[in-house]
């Protein structure tokens, strides 16, 4: 049996016609008119009036550091349920990241946050909000508390692409969101990442500091130190191709959440992550959680038959490297991730690998 991944690239069968014409036009690298089409698409979907291609979702997080004016020394919130490639950029930056645990949502709780910016040593200036396994964070509440203490947020929407709630995208409450395009994301330009704003003057920054910094002239002139962080053409040429499915992406994902939850929602331990009202998440990967499983025996036996499954994000707070960090928690992502568990969640998966993947847990259960 072939392997079943947990998110692999799926792609509209469209991409290879647009890198075909990106060779024809040879403008291979660096820009080039798919980095505008797909900037144009993003915008176009998302409602953002500004994006910026990079070739990751960590450099755009970093970008979103550098324009908002965090440096050394600086405090930056942070969800600490996510993955490491969220807060990497407050550590580029020299600056402090404070954690803030999860409420029932799963993702960042607006309690938890009020008491990290009162009890922080200094006020931090920023908040790197994650939209969780493509669910949304309670933005409205997150951006009244942000508003009123002058904190700038970013929306770490690497995995919430076509994510809503009360049908504004992610990604365009906070003052910068980002978005991923790696191999495992929703959509995939094999990598690559997308910053949005509405913002100009900061979009403009960004694009200047993700093409080394030129000043403009004729000749090589800098003035303060930048990076080699923009898409490429190529890349591009596949967002654009993928963009063109998002919907059915989405609809699929969602689809296969509720096929899980038809099959094994009857089983009294296994939980699901919720969705918070007025929300609609693009449900890029299905977690759940076990009660008196231990998920290290469900990851197991799927491996045993050819399928990938995952733990969930080891929190933030919990890892060694950030082990002097300061963190508001209370305990939940900690206990999520010890009970719960990623299933392959691809939107090119059929519902028979899927009702197999739900027969091996019923086994082990
Ligand atoms: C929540 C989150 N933030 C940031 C990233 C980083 O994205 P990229 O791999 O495009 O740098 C990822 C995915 O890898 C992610 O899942």
């Amino acid at each position: 049996m072939d392997r079943i991944f947990l998110s692999p690239p799926h792609m509209s069968g469209k991409e290879q016609q647009y890198i075909a014409e990106v060779f024809e036009s040879n403008y291979i690298a660096p820009l080039g008119v798919f980095v505008n089409r797909f900037e144009e698409d993003i915008c176009r979907y998302t409602g953002a009036k500004y994006a910026l291609a990079t070739n990751t979702a960590t450099a755009a997080l970093h970008l979103a550091l550098r324009v908002l004016g965090i440096g050394a020394g600086d405090y930056v919130l942070a969800s600490s349920f996510t993955f490491i490639g969220s807060v990497n950029a407050i550590l580029y930056q020299h600056a402090h990241p404070v954690f803030v645990d999860s409420d029932k949502s799963w993702n960042l709780s607006p309690v938890l946050l009020k008491e990290a910016i009162e009890k922080a040593p200094q006020k931090p200036k920023a908040l790197i909000v994650t939209h969780l396994y493509g669910q949304m964070a309670k933005m409205d509440e997150i951006m009244d508390i942000c508003q009123r203490e002058g904190i700038f947020v970013i929306e770490d929407a690497a995995e919430s692409l076509g994510a809503s709630l009360y049908g504004r995208q992610s990604g365009t409450f906070g003052d910068i969101g980002v978005y991923s395009f790696n191999g495992n994301k929703i959509l995939s330009t094999s990598g690559g990442g997308m910053l949005v704003s509405d913002n100009e003057a900061w979009i403009e920054k960004a694009k200047f500091l993700s093409t080394q910094a030129k000043e403009d002239f004729l000749h090589y002139e800098h003035r303060e130190f930048g990076y080699n962080y923009r898409m490429s053409n190529v890349l591009a040429a596949i967002g654009v191709a993928q963009m063109e499915v998002l919907p059915e992406r989405v609809k699929r994902r969602r689809e296969i959440f509720a096929l899980y939850r038809e099959h094994l929602g009857r089983i009294d331990e296994i939980g699901f992550m919720p969705e918070i009202g007025g929300s609609e998440g693009n449900r890029w990967l299905t977690t759940v959680t076990f009660e008196h499983t231990d998920p290290t025996r469900v990851i197991q036996a799927l491996e045993a038959e050819n399928i990938e499954s995952r733990p969930l994000w080891k929190p933030m707070h919990l890892q060694p490297l950030f082990k002097d960090a300061l963190r508001y928690e209370d305990g939940t992502s900690a206990r999520l991730f010890q009970k719960g568990l990623c299933l392959p969640s691809g939107s090119a998966m059929t519902d028979e690998s899927l009702i197999r993947i739900c027969m091996i847990i019923k086994g082990i259960l």
